[in-house]
C-alpha cells in the first residue's frame, strides 16, 4: 500500500482490540439483561400511546454502551475562528444530564482538527475587508435561488474563475459541499448507469449515488489493479437480468481521502477510464487548494491534464475558509446542471459575502492580489505537513497518508484508547479529532491531525512534544524505526529528485 501508514493493526494488538470489543458487548449486553430481568419492560422507553417509535436508533447498543460514556471526546465546541490556535468551550456533565454542559471557561488550543489548510478560515489582510465590502453592498442573504433572483455579480465571477482556475469550459456552483455531491450525481448517473466507487467513498457519494438510481460496484480502497478487474467483468456482463449494455460507466473518486490522507493515483485511473471509456468523476474536497504547487488540487499534483478528468467537484469548505462546492467541466454539461438541478433551481443560492470569500482567496492563491503570499501559503503547508509526518514517523506512530497531505490520521486501533488519547491532548492545548466505530470499521480507531499553512514551527514543535509524551502513555508505538526511516528516506530521495 502506498502512504506511510498501515491500516493492519500488528497482531497482538488486533487481538486486544477484539477483546476491548468483547468486554464492552458482553458486559453491555449483561446489563441490558438485567436491567430488564429488574425493572421490567418499564426501563425501556416507548413512544406515545399507539405511535410507533420516530427514531430509529432507538435504545441503540453502540450510543448507550459506547458513546455516552466517552461523548466528551465528540461534538466539542469552540468559540473563536479555526485559526492556528482555536478557543475550545470546557464542558461537564450536570447531574448525569445528557448532553454535557458549557462551563464558561474555555481552553485556548492549538488547532489541529479544522481544515484550514490555507489558513483562509481566520481573518485575512486581502480577503477580509472584501468580504466585509461585499456584505455591505449585497447584503448576508441571496434571498432566492440562483435561478430566479439569486445570480449576483460575484456568484457569476466565482464560476468563471473556478473554471478558468482549474482550465475547464464551465463550473457550477452550490450552496453546500455535501449536496453538491448528493444533488448533482443523480443528474450525471441514473438508471442504466453503473458507478464503480471506491470503497472508502464519501457520504455526500453515497447519498448522491443513492438517490440517482444508478447500479453501484465498489473497487478496493484506491487500488487500479481491482479498478480494472471491476470494470472488465461489468462490461462482460452488462446489466443485470437483461445483460445489455452499460447506458453508461462512471467512476468516482476523491483527490485526497479524508479518513486515510492518501492521495488517489490518478494517473493509472485515468489511464483506466481511457482505455474502457467511463466518465471519470473526482471530488477534490481536501485536495483543492492544499495540493500542487498552484493549489490547483491532485491533478496538477500528480501531473494529470485537467481534460482527462470528466467532471471535476471540490468544496470551499476547506482550503478557501468559505462554504459550498461547485463541479466544474464542459460548457455543455454544465449548462445541463444548470438547467436541471433542483439544487440549482430550487435552493437559495450561496451568501455573497461566502462568495466573495472564495474569489478572494482564489485571488490570493493564484497571485492576483500582486503578492506571493498565496505561493507562500502552498509552499508553507506542504513545508508544514512534511515536517509534521516526519516527527510523528519518527516518534514511532502509524500516521496514514501521502507526503504533501495534510490529513493525517494517526493510528490508534484499540477503541479503549481513544477516550485517553482525547482527553490528554485538549489537556496539554492540542484540539484534535478522534474517530472510532461507527465512522470506522471496529480495528482501526484513530485520530486525525489536519495541519494548517497558519501553524508555525514553534507551533507544530509543540505538538510534536505533548506527542512525544503521547506515544509513551498510551503505548502508540505501531511503527518500527526501520520502517519510518525507510519512508523518511523514500521521501527524501522524492524530494532531491525534484529540486535537482
Ligand atoms: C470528500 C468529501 N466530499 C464532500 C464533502 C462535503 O463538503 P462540505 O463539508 O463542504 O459540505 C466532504 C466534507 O468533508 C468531503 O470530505
Ligand atoms: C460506498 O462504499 C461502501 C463500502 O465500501 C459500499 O458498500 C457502497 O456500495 C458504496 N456506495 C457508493 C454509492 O459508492
Amino acid at each position: 500500500m502506498a502512504g506511510t501508514g498501515t491500516l493492519t493493526p500488528p497482531l497482538f494488538v488486533a487481538l486486544a482490540t477484539y477483546a476491548s470489543w468483547m468486554v464492552l458487548f458482553l458486559f453491555g449486553h449483561l446489563r441490558d439483561f438485567y436491567r430488564k430481568k429488574i425493572y421490567g419492560g418499564r426501563a425501556v422507553k416507548k413512544g406515545a400511546e399507539g405511535y410507533a417509535p420516530i427514531r430509529q436508533d432507538y435504545e441503540d447498543f453502540y450510543t448507550r454502551r459506547m458513546y455516552y460514556r466517552i461523548h466528551d471526546a465528540f461534538n466539542r465546541p469552540i468559540c473563536s475562528a479555526p485559526d492556528a490556535w482555536v478557543d475550545v468551550m470546557e464542558r461537564t456533565p450536570v447531574d448525569g444530564q445528557k448532553p454535557l454542559q458549557v462551563t464558561g471557561r474555555t481552553k485556548r488550543c492549538l488547532n489541529l482538527g479544522s481544515y484550514n489548510y490555507l489558513g483562509f478560515a481566520a481573518q485575512d489582510p486581502y480577503c477580509t475587508p472584501r468580504v466585509e465590502e461585499a456584505l455591505d453592498k449585497l447584503g448576508w442573504a441571496a434571498a432566492s435561488s440562483r435561478a430566479d433572483a439569486g445570480t449576483t455579480p460575484v456568484h457569476a465571477e466565482l464560476e468563471r474563475l473556478i473554471a478558468q482556475f482549474l482550465g475547464k469550459e464551465d463550473a457550477i456552483t452550490c450552496g453546500m459541499g455535501f449536496a453538491t455531491n448528493s444533488a448533482f450525481i443523480p443528474l450525471l448517473a441514473g438508471k442504466g448507469t453503473l458507478v464503480v466507487s471506491d470503497a472508502l467513498n464519501h457520504s455526500s457519494i453515497v447519498a448522491g449515488v443513492r438517490g440517482s438510481g444508478a447500479k453501484v460496484k465498489v473497487f478496493d480502497h484506491n487500488d487500479p489493479a481491482h479498478l480494472e478487474a471491476v470494470l472488465r467483468s461489468a462490461i462482460a456482463e452488462g446489466q443485470p437480468r437483461t445483460g445489455r449494455p452499460w447506458k453508461k460507466i462512471v467512476i468516482i473518486i476523491e483527490g485526497i481521502y479524508s479518513m486515510e490522507g492518501e492521495m488517489v493515483k490518478l494517473k493509472e485511473i485515468v489511464e483506466l477510464k481511457k482505455r474502457y471509456k467511463c466518465y471519470l468523476y473526482l471530488d477534490e474536497a481536501h485536495s483543492i487548494g492544499a495540493l500542487g504547487a498552484g493549489g490547483r488540487g491532485v491533478c496538477e499534483q500528480l501531473g494529470v491534464d485537467t481534460a482527462d478528468v470528466d467532471i471535476m467537484m471540490g468544496t470551499f469548505t476547506k482550503s478557501f475558509g468559505s462554504c459550498g462546492g461547485y463541479i466544474a467541466g464542459d460548457r455543455g454539461l454544465i449548462q445541463y446542471l444548470r438547467c436541471h438541478c433542483p439544487a440549482h433551481l430550487y435552493a437559495t443560492a450561496m451568501s455573497p459575502p461566502a462568495v466573495e470569500q472564495v474569489i478572494s482567496a482564489l485571488h490570493v492563491i493564484q497571485g492576483l492580489d500582486g503578492s506571493d503570499r498565496g505561493k507562500r501559503k502552498i509552499q508553507q503547508l506542504h513545508a508544514n505537513s512534511n515536517y509534521f509526518r516526519r516527527g510523528l514517523l519518527e516518534l514511532g506512530f502509524d500516521v496514514l497518508g501521502d507526503w504533501d497531505s495534510p490529513v493525517m490520521p494517526v493510528m490508534l486501533f484499540n477503541p479503549a484508547k481513544l477516550p485517553g488519547v482525547s482527553r490528554y491532548t485538549l489537556e496539554r492545548g492540542l484540539a484534535i479529532v478522534v474517530v472510532g466505530f461507527p465512522a470506522t470499521p471496529l480495528l482501526t480507531t484513530r485520530m486525525r491531525v489536519c495541519i494548517s499553512a497558519a501553524h508555525s514551527r514553534a507551533d507544530l514543535d509543540y505538538a510534536l512534544e505533548v506527542f512525544k509524551t503521547l506515544r509513551d502513555r498510551h503505548h502508540l508505538h505501531y511503527c518500527d524505526p526501520e520502517t519510518a526511516s525507510r519512508h523518511i528516506k523514500a521521501f527524501e530521495a522524492h524530494t532531491n529528485l525534484i529540486s535537482a
